[in-house]
């Protein structure tokens, strides 16, 4: 094909996916209208998402004002939030229990919209969207778990970094060197140290957020352009005013969601579910003490990984990368049914993972 034929082929399926000509914000939310039928709960979980993210950049900014980025101070700063800062615990707790409920409604909405067949065209790049935003979201996971600097953040990041390394010996020639390379980068030094929380910080505060903030404008202006998808194959029960009736559930979901958050907050301190020796300040000459596991979103890797050759887990990574970002071609012609048995083979599979993971890594270890 001639270069000129491809550009104009691209410029006209970019040209369809975000008709920006479109784009006029009045009467896009005047008319815009939502169907109403047995999946329609689904299209609060994108808003929910939204809604915790929000609530991250809120915490995390007040957060900002005592937590210091060094090894010798992390830890300290972060007990002076909990211990001395009015309403530190509070704010640190919101943050924590707000980081597993965005994780939780993000793989919520996405397996909806994937049962809705939401990624169908012209629709394909709010997907591919979301599925950025999906890695950009277990990436502030990963990089914020590091921030307080105690036992299980440190250790936990090192068998991460570890598992990056260990790539490397199921690639060819010189590729087997990439992965060693790549934790060198992440790290900034022999081992987890100031280099690699100068980092993560730093990612975690400005990198990722602005990439978040790019993306999710994309996602949220494709989603827009667009307005919902139908959702089911039969005829939608009837289609809801997007403004105010659509908008103000939205809003009340919001609410339910922050009171609950509240509660959780001042109730529940997330490390309380831990045992607490692991939230000691990190002590680089003692032992690894036993328990160390990464957060619960990790679970549904981290026990196959435990159980499973390295070389599976690789491969079905690999797989299930390729089927996230290829999903709008890949089922193209697949029929909701479908989609739906395996949205929810996937949500099973997550949830048992996460839930019963310890109990089927004993049945299988002893
Ligand atoms: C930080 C993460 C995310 C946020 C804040 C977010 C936000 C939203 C919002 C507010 C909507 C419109 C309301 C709705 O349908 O729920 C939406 C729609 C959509 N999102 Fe996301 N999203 C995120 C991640 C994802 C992921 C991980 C995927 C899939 C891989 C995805 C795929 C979609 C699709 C296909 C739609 C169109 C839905 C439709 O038209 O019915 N999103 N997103």
């Amino acid at each position: 094909m001639k270069p000129q034929q491809t550009l104009r082929r691209t410029g006209d399926f970019l040209a369809e996916r975000f008709p920006v000509d479109k784009l006029n914000f009045a009467s896009m939310v005047g008319k815009k209208e939502v169907p109403v039928h047995r999946l329609s709960w689904g299209y609060y979980l994108g808003g929910l998402a939204l809604f915790f993210f929000m609530v991250q950049v809120v915490t995390g900014l007040m957060l900002l004002f005592y937590y210091q980025p060094t090894v010798s101070d992390a830890h300290a700063s972060v007990e002076y939030i909990t211990e001395h800062v009015p309403a530190g615990a509070l704010v640190r707790n919101i943050h924590a229990w707000a980081s597993s409920l965005m994780i939780a409604s993000v793989l919520g909405h996405l397996l909806s919209a994937f049962a809705m067949k939401a990624f169908a065209r012209p629709r394909e790049l709010t997907w591919v969207s979301g599925a950025l935003l999906l890695g950009i979201t277990f990436a502030f996971g990963f990089t914020g778990y590091l921030l307080p600097w105690h036992q299980i953040a440190v250790n936990a990041t090192k068998i991460g970094l570890q598992t990056i390394e260990e790539i490397g010996a199921y690639l060819p020639g010189q590729m087997s060197l990439w992965p060693a390379a790549i934790k060198e980068i992440i790290q900034g030094e022999a081992t987890v140290g100031q280099a690699t929380l100068s980092r993560f910080f730093a990612l975690h505060v400005i990198i990722l957020p602005l990439g978040i903030v790019a993306v999710l404008g994309a996602h949220l202006l494709s989603v827009q352009l667009h307005g919902m998808s139908q959702g089911v194959d039969d005829k939608p029960r009837r289609m809801e005013k997007f403004f105010p009736a659509f908008l103000l559930k939205d809003l009340s979901v919001w609410g339910v969601a922050f009171m609950i958050l509240f509660v959780l907050g001042l109730c529940l301190p997330f490390e309380s579910l831990f045992a607490y020796p692991l939230f000691e300040p990190y002590n680089p000459k003692g032992s690894t003490p036993d328990g160390i596991k990464p957060e619960w979103y990790f679970f549904w890797i981290y026990y196959p990984l435990e159980l499973l050759p390295f070389w599976v887990i690789l491969a079905g990574q690999g797989l299930l990368g390729v089927v996230l970002l290829g999903t709008p071609w890949i089922f193209r012609n697949t029929n909701r049914r479908t989609l739906q048995v395996l949205a929810v083979a996937a949500g099973l599979y997550l949830l048992v993972m996460t839930v019963f993971g310890e109990t089927i890594y004993h049945l299988f270890k002893g």
